[in-house]
């Protein structure tokens, strides 16, 4: 299916934001205009500072939107009450840097994983249907649930966290994953591993996933489309093919430039 032809999922006109006042006041995010379609995978590319997580927390509806508007699957975004609220983060997830910061640390890992059923209205499955789904999500990742009832997010490895982010998008089945630099923290392979996790959640579950990262290789090999930020502005959207091989903006060239793998086949093994 064309880009065209795709329904669109989460759409921004004019998109701004100004933190402070007066002359304080600095411009994060500087109107933008984006359509992620269902099912596609999006990647927003930028230098540090370009205002990435600014637009990553309008999104989610974390911080207000300044200026412009937010429209999910073609309708206005109302988040202005904690139920509305509630209603759109059931369909909007996200993973961020740092997998700690996605836990309640004095949470069992039983316990997180409930904590998603009950957020998509599954709290009173019976227990043993509670069971197969959090052992089906662990196995999605590569993990065995019954080895982590009894632990502590704490006392799992890295990469096993990372994994267990994963776990619980697959039980939480948003309609929207954003992943802000998700594979920071991890080594080469498991990055690769935790890639191939998040297209394959695209693939089954036709999520729409926005990538939010300052690599653009890692762009190009996972994205349908690309959009290129620099101060606050996209100077530069389109296919990954588009934006990669064929790039217009200065700011584009020069962020390829500094990747000279790109044109070659891409080796996981380099992810
Ligand atoms: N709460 C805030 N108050 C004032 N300025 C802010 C605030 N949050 C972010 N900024 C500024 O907005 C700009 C964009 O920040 P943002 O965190 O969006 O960048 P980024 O593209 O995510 O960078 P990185 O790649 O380092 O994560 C920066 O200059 C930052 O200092
Ligand atoms: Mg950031």
């Amino acid at each position: 299916m064309s880009s065209s032809e795709k329904k669109s999922c989460l759409r921004g006109v004019g998109v701004t934001k100004v933190f402070g006042i007066g002359n304080k006041a600095f411009t994060a995010v500087d109107h933008v205009d984006f359509d992620f379609k269902e099912g596609e995978i999006v990647s927003i590319v930028g230098e540090s500072g370009s205002g990435k997580t600014t637009i990553s927390k309008m999104i989610l509806g974390l911080i207000s939107v300044t200026e412009g508007e937010i429209y999910y699957h073609d309708e206005l975004r109302d988040i202005s009450t904690g139920a509305k609220r509630k209603e759109y983060w059931r369909n909007i997830q996200a993973i961020f840097q740092d997998p700690f910061a996605s836990y309640n640390m004095f949470y069992k890992i039983d316990a997180v994983l409930d904590d998603c059923l009950k957020m998509r209205g599954e709290g009173n499955l019976s227990p043993q249907e509670k069971f197969d789904r959090m052992t089906e999500a662990c196995s999605f990742v590569n993990l065995k649930f019954a080895e982590l009832t009894n632990k502590y997010p704490f006392e799992l490895s890295g990469g096993q966290m990372q994994r267990l982010m994963i776990a619980r998008i697959f039980l939480l089945r948003p309609k929207i994953l954003l992943a802000d630099e998700p594979t920071s923290m991890v080594d080469a392979c498991s990055r690769a591993t935790i890639l191939d996790y998040l297209l394959k959640l695209r693939d089954e579950e036709n999520m729409t996933v926005v990538f939010v990262t300052h690599d653009i290789g890692l762009a190009y090999y996972v994205s349908d489309k690309i959009y290129i930020m620099e101060h606050g502005k996209f100077v530069e959207s389109g296919t990954a093919e588009d934006c990669i091989l064929r790039p217009q903006a200065e700011y584009t060239k020069r962020l390829i430039s500094d990747v000279p793998k790109i044109h070659e086949e891409w080796d996981l093994s380099t992810v």
